[in-house]
């Protein structure tokens, strides 16, 4: 075993893993090696997904107006399916939400200030708005990592679940990818261990397959999921007009957009690439694409995407299989020096790779793209202070009438 993980180790060109092993007590060595066979390290190896882009087009989404029209007709089909237990929703938290720069889970965070109001206890009241009015729970899949795991679940076991029902809920990890410096080499979390990240939201659905969610999924006939970020405290889950809107037009997922507040913003729109719905990121785009409009006056590229999507289940069945893209994050990373601290870094020092759910959207034939106030569903949590932060999100929930 020792041997195998040296030749692995030389054949990823990392001799100072090979060093750091040598330096190991024999048990240490045989943790290390095992934790070696068992890592992805082709991650070394991939191409960074931005670069291969295909041709991209505009992508109209459904807008508040129209919504408007049909509010009634869909609100009612998306309760309907929520009634017969067709919906379920998944919430991402594996985040390790560096930039908030908070230890704990992000969802565990207080926004309150003249009370505790936490980010996990503002998702399940909106989600608790839906079951209200539809009589009915919406089985809910938490996706962690596997260091906020044990957090998460103690977290929501204290709070009684927020009020709600703890045998709607599921919780499931995702899984961990090595990470590197910029020089590209392998670090140490501790002796005898590589570090490792969370492996992106992308990978929510291979690992519901591999943590047997998908077993309830299929037993339980739920066709559709919302799967959403957990870090937009004004998020709404399964929200019964989205899914009645994207049930009625037949496509295959549908997305939450909102409106662009300038042509510059930098937000990833919702477009078509190659024929199929995908995501552009804002510094994928060109002056023309950027500044293009239609007769109308609106932006060609207008719709921002909020982390918000329903997908329906046979169709993410098919995709079990498709590698997602791999992108490369420059993020914060705890690890081991040389001299074996533990050091926590102040600004991004590692490469993480993640898979992302926007690449889902493009394995879609299709895609409902559905216009949201941004001032009523979007509030991301996302940084200490400035654009997306908590002084922000506190506002946007105030004019939303959330005592805080
Ligand atoms: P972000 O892309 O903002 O990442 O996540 P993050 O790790 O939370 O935060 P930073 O970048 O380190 O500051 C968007 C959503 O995707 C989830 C997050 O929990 C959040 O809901 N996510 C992200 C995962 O579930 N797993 C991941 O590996 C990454």
């Amino acid at each position: 075993m020792l041997q195998k993980a040296t030749e692995l180790l030389q054949s990823l060109h990392q001799p100072h893993l090979i060093a750091h092993m040598q330096t190991l007590a024999p048990d240490l060595q045989k943790a290390f090696a095992a934790q070696i066979s068992e890592l992805d390290f082709s991650v070394l190896q991939a191409e960074n997904a931005a670069e291969i882009r295909g041709t991209f087009a505009p992508l109209y989404a459904t807008t508040l107006a129209e919504i408007e029209q049909n509010r009634a007709l869909y609100t009612e089909t998306g309760l309907a399916a929520i009634r017969a237990g067709k919906v379920g929703a998944v919430m991402l938290a594996g985040g390790q939400g560096t930039r908030l720069g908070f230890d704990k889970p992000k969802g565990t965070f207080n926004i309150g200030i003249t009370r505790e109001l936490y980010i996990f206890e503002c998702l399940i009241n909106n989600l608790l708005d839906v079951t209200k009015a539809a009589g009915a729970y919406v089985p809910l899949f938490i996706m962690t990592s596997i260091e906020n795991n044990r957090d998460t679940r103690e977290f929501f076991e204290a709070h009684d679940y927020f009020g709600y029902d703890r045998d709607s809920v599921w919780f499931f990890e995702q899984e961990q990818l090595p990470a590197t410096d910029t020089a590209g080499r392998l670090m140490l979390a501790a002796p005898g261990r590589i570090a490792t990240a969370p492996n992106g939201n992308g990978g929510w659905y291979v690992s519901m397959e591999k943590t047997g969610m998908l077993d309830v999924l299929h037993e339980s006939g739920i066709e559709w999921l919302n799967v959403f970020a957990m870090d937009n405290v004004l998020q709404r889950i399964a929200d019964p007009c989205f899914v009645g809107a994207v049930i009625a037009s037949g496509k295959a997922s549908g997305a939450k957009v909102v409106a662009k507040a300038a042509p510059e913003e930098k937000v990833g729109v919702l477009c078509l690439e190659d024929g199929r719905p995908s995501i552009v990121e804002y510094y994928e785009m060109t002056e023309e694409m950027i500044s293009r409009r239609e007769p109308d006056g609106t932006l060609s590229y207008n719709y921002g995407v909020i982390l918000n999507y329903l997908f329906r289940v046979d169709k993410l069945d098919e995709t079990l299989h498709v590698r997602l893209p791999l992108h490369r994050a420059f993020k914060k990373l705890r690890y081991m020096n040389e001299a074996g601290e533990i050091v926590k870094p102040e600004s991004p020092n590692a490469y993480k790779f993640e898979t992302l759910a926007l690449d889902m959207v493009k394995l879609q034939e299709n895609c409902l793209a559905y216009e949201v106030d941004r001032q009523r569903e979007f509030a991301p949590i996302k940084n200490k202070d400035g654009v997306d932060s908590v002084d922000t999100a506190r506002e946007l929930l105030r004019r939303n009438g959330v005592v805080l």
